[in-house]
């Protein structure tokens, strides 16, 4: 018997969905300049969608908009720190403008880097919950009123992360965050649902990739081995990603609302027969003792 991990999954490049599943619709994705957001609304452009970009730097919307333009879809970006609700309105004006209403919202951006609890401050504790809970909410809100007004249906993706679940020591503070977006889901979709809009939650697993922040990456790098460490025995496939995203939002999904769906290769449910000793958050951030 070997243990041969979680198969391979399709190449890049094929479809989960029909060619042209979203012909003729726009898609709002928040932080797609980077990384996952990229992955996500790549497949969105692949099956036929309009692109509209919303994040804060001019070098991340430009390297949306060339992932997305180099695939031959319609790409546009507008600056926006979710942050901010009248920025975020503003951003979906200029969708509006350039594309009309988007029927599909994935909630994408947030904010995190490691660090002990005790070491945090309050600002920094303010920043994470306020980009990744507070901006959430506004972009759904926003989405949400524009629809209700139109009476238009639409479909909402938020991404999270497992620790919603678990806690996520050095994270303390994303981890909440996230915990309200999850909760937040189940909330928006049983609101909305009578108007036509459907909410649900993605959670990726670890899912690597050359635009993860300095932090972030030095924090996996301190892991000898990413694969070994994940019952899939792999970590993630971006693709695999697009197709879940796209899944969610797409016609075929119609009536699951108010999920939240794990794509991690089962690693959160992780528990082990007999436990490993117990190393602090400090120690595997290779931080000294506690200053105060
Ligand atoms: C401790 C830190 C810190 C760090 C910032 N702060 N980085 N504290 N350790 N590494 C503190 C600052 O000192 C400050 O507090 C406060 O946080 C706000 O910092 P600013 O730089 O002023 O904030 P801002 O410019 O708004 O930038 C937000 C940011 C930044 C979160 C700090 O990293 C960012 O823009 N991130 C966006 C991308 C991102 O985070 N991606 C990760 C997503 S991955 P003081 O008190 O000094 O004023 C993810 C899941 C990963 O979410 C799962 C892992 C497996
Ligand atoms: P990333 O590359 O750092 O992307 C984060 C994006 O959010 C950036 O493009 C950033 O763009 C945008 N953003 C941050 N603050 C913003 C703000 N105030 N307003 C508007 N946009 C903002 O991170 P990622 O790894 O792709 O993560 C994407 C999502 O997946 C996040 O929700 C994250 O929590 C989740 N996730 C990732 C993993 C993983 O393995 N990578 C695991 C679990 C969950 P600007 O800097 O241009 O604003």
């Amino acid at each position: 018997m070997q243990t041969i991990g979680l198969p391979e999954p399709p190449p890049a490049g094929e479809h989960a969905l029909p060619a042209g599943t979203f012909d003729g619709t726009t898609v709002f994705i928040t932080g797609a300049g980077t990384g996952l957001g990229k992955a996500i609304a790549t497949e969105f452009a692949r099956l036929g969608a309009n692109i509209m970009i919303a994040s804060r730097k001019t070098e991340h919307l430009d390297a949306g908009r060339d992932a997305i333009a180099a695939i031959g879809a319609t790409v546009d970006t507008t600056p926006c720190d979710i942050r901010e609700p009248e920025q975020v309105a503003a951003a979906f004006d200029a969708c509006e403008v350039r594309f009309g209403l988007p029927s599909v919202l994935v909630n994408n951006a947030a904010a995190n880097f490691p660090v002990p609890a005790e070491d945090m401050s309050p600002n920094a504790w303010r920043t994470v919950v306020d980009i990744t809970l507070n901006g959430t909410y506004f972009c759904a809100r926003e989405f949400a009123r524009r629809h209700l007004r139109a009476d238009t249906p639409g479909s909402i993706v938020n991404v999270g992360a497992s620790y919603a679940w678990t806690g996520g020591p050095g994270f303390a503070h994303s981890a909440a965050a996230k915990a309200g977006v999850k909760n937040m889901v189940e909330t928006l979709a049983v609101e909305w649902g009578p108007y036509g809009i459907q909410v649900n939650g993605l959670v990726p697993g670890l899912f690597p990739h050359e635009d993860m922040t300095a932090d972030i990456k030095g924090n996996l790098e301190r892991t000898s081995d990413k694969d070994s460490c994940q019952p899939a025995l792999r970590v993630g496939r971006l693709r695999e990603l697009g197709w879940a995203a796209t899944f969610l939002a797409s016609p075929y999904a119609r009536f699951i609302s108010g999920h939240t769906l794990v794509v991690d290769g089962a690693n959160w449910q992780r528990r082990t027969l007999t436990n490993p000793p117990v190393v602090t958050v400090r120690e595997q951030m290779g931080k000294g003792p506690f200053e105060g």
